[in-house]
């Protein structure tokens, strides 16, 4: 795999032990990596785009949190649904998904 053009780092609650104990991962975001490779492997994307999963973003009330680079946006209350939305709407079409958008203060 060459560079991707997307990467979306997916908050699993990974911690430095590699132990995955926190609010994302308490809230299915595995599930939701899942969701993503799934998506992209459904919509031919999987050259171009890279998913990993990370540790905490600091941002555990509003998780699980998907970040979507180079773009910079963050997602946040993602569920396998608004993944599937994600990849076809803003990775696919250009047009982040605005509703689940976290706002800066
Ligand atoms: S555990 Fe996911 S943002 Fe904190």
């Amino acid at each position: 795999m060459e560079k991707p053009n997307k990467h979306i780092l997916v908050c699993t609650s990974c911690r430095l032990n590699g132990v995955q104990k926190g609010a994302c991962f308490s809230k299915n975001a595995v599930e939701i990596v899942d969701s993503f490779l799934t998506a992209i492997e459904d919509e031919g994307l999987s050259d171009e785009v890279m998913v990993s999963n990370t540790g905490c973003f600091n941002m555990c009330t509003q998780g699980p949190i998907a970040v979507v680079y180079p773009d910079n946006i963050w997602y946040g209350h993602v569920t396998p649904e608004v993944a599937e939305r994600i990849v076809k709407e803003h990775i696919l079409e250009g047009k982040v998904v605005d509703e689940f958008v976290i706002e800066e203060d």
